[in-house]
């Protein structure tokens, strides 16, 4: 059987337009799901929308619209912003499709049958903007820890039996180093089940908008029970015997935000254990943008939006800014100036101009085609070997999930071609040595078919018309073909050479160097 990788972004919450948080999770969840499908898996990569729920029922009160049909139109906003950013989950669901509600009532029957789901009253806070509930101790000057306003809820209730879990949960931390990352967020979890778990409200009855609770018409499930299950709807449950459950369970990979990692690190694996389902196989939080150094706010109304980001710059260098910028796991800042700064110096100058450079020089000297080479120098060797090593190099940085270091890597040979161009001057053979001018052009056209297979999972459609430029046949695009075996063959005819990445200009900026 194939090798098959499960990666899921969160599902997210139907009741608002997408931002840049949104973005940001698909991004780097689609740069891991193409390097996994170009590096030869079967690969199962979902998202949707989380479409129940308090939160969403108010908002669509505020709109004047049935939730039913305001959930069918803010859904549509966020397949509308995968498309745009070139996201390419094989599944989007809906928490109110049919699929899920099945699925989300079976576990729920589930537990109750196994006694991990009794019926008590909950008295504590909520927190609307989160769905979450909040222990007195966790307030902040009467605020939830995230700054969210809480409200005092008092109603009867399910609860699941968390506290059982305590036990299992840390064994399963401890004997799975790499379940959640980054370490912070590992040791923050740890900390808090070694605190002690008390029994989740897994139940509302003050509002209608949610997955029923089987035989309890008055109930409706809590929005996070009804949210996590997705991961499990999606693959065909509760039918654990048919061929998707038995490939892609457990997940390999649920790539979230650092704010809901106590939903995934610690409510969803007790669920999973309680169902006698394996827990997924990793965690990674990822972390906040701001912008201009503020946190993102509907008051201050400094919201990014990505879509207006790619209208106004274009999907690869969107894509190519959020999955570089910032150290992987880290909290990241976006500002016009560090943009701009980015896509100019990495995309126009640093492999732009290289493109334009090798592309029109073959153009006009070698007649268009793949140029000839003869024996290659130590340096041309060297140039070639960091190339083909490039792939092992970037394994290991997208199993850990150190996404920043995969541009990063790339870019040490860019720079590395730049300066060989530099140093061997090829225009200057051209007066001089046409042969050893040939081969210098074909080393670097060859290192950038190189680049050229290994930024498409960044920037698919800029990796596209590269390679379309070197004139490398569709189907020898993924990483079986980073041989010696596929190299460039001289005299294939090539299109005509345009520039790939246009600088962008602005009055004041022209900050790049
Ligand atoms: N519906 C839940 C997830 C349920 S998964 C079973 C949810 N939805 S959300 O729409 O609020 O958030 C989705 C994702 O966006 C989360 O991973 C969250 O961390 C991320 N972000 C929200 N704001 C963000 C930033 N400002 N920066 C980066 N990511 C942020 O939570």
């Amino acid at each position: 059987m194939n090798k098959t990788f499960y990666i899921t972004t969160p599902i997210y919450y139907a009741n608002d337009k997408p931002h840049i948080g949104h973005a940001y999770t698909s991004t780097v969840s689609d740069m891991i799901a193409r390097f996994m499908r170009l590096d030869g898996y079967q690969v199962k990569f979902l998202s949707g929308t989380d479409e129940h729920g308090q939160k969403v029922q108010k908002s669509a009160e505020k709109a004047g619209i049935k939730p039913e049909e305001f959930v069918t139109l803010v859904s549509q906003n966020f397949r509308d912003m995968h498309a745009l950013l070139d996201i390419s989950n094989d599944d989007f669901i809906r928490t109110t499709q049919k699929r899920h509600i099945n699925a989300a009532q079976y576990l729920w029957k589930l537990l109750e049958e196994r006694g991990q789901i009794y019926l008590g009253k909950y008295a504590g806070w909520y927190a609307l903007r989160d769905e979450a509930f909040y222990a007195e101790s966790e307030l902040i000057n009467g605020k939830a820890p995230t700054g969210a306003d809480v409200e005092w809820v008092e109603e009867e209730s399910y609860f699941f039996k968390l506290s059982e879990w305590q036990e299992p949960l840390l064994k399963y931390y401890e004997a799975n180093p790499d379940f959640i990352r980054p370490t912070s967020r590992r040791n923050e979890v740890i900390k808090f089940v070694e605190r002690g778990l008390k029994d989740l409200s897994i139940s509302r009855t003050t509002f209608s908008w949610g997955i029923p609770v089987p035989n309890n018409p008055n109930h409706v499930m809590y929005v996070w029970f009804d949210a996590l299950t997705n991961y499990i709807s999606a693959i065909g449950y509760p039918e654990t015997d048919n061929t998707n459950f038995m490939s892609f369970w457990p997940a390999d990979l649920h790539m979230v935000g650092k704010d809901i990692v106590r939903f995934h690190a610690v409510y969803w694996p007790a669920m999973l254990m309680a169902a006698s389902l394996r827990p997924p196989r990793s965690i990674f939080a990822h972390g906040f943008w701001t912008h201009a150094g503020q946190k993102m706010s509907k008051s201050l109304n400094n919201g990014v939006d990505p879509i207006a980001l790619v209208e106004e710059y274009g999907v690869d260098q969107v894509r190519y800014f959020l999955t570089r910028e910032v150290v992987f796991g880290a909290d990241g800042d976006y500002s016009k100036e560090a943009f701009i700064s980015r896509v100019n110096s990495n995309l126009a100058n640093d492999l732009g101009n290289l493109v334009q450079r090798v592309m029109s020089m073959i153009d006009k000297n070698c007649d268009g085609k793949i140029p000839s080479y003869q024996a290659f120098t130590e340096e041309d060797e060297h140039l070639l070997q960091s190339a083909l090593e490039l792939v092992v190099l970037l394994r290991p940085i997208i199993e850990t999930q150190d996404l920043h270091r995969y541009g990063e890597v790339i870019w040490g040979v860019i720079g590395d071609a730049n300066r060989y161009i530099d140093r061997e001057a090829p225009w200057v053979l051209k007066k001089v040595d046409r042969e050893r001018m040939e081969t210098v052009l074909y080393v670097l056209a060859e290192v950038m078919r190189y680049i050229g297979i290994l930024i498409q999972p960044i920037m698919p459609r800029a990796a596209s018309k590269m390679l379309d430029l070197l004139a490398v046949s569709p189907n020898k695009r993924d990483f079986q073909h980073l041989t010696v075996i596929d190299a460039l063959k001289p005299g294939f005819i090539l299109p005509k050479p345009y520039p790939l990445f246009p600088r962008i200009q602005t009055e004041t900026t022209d900050i790049a160097s």
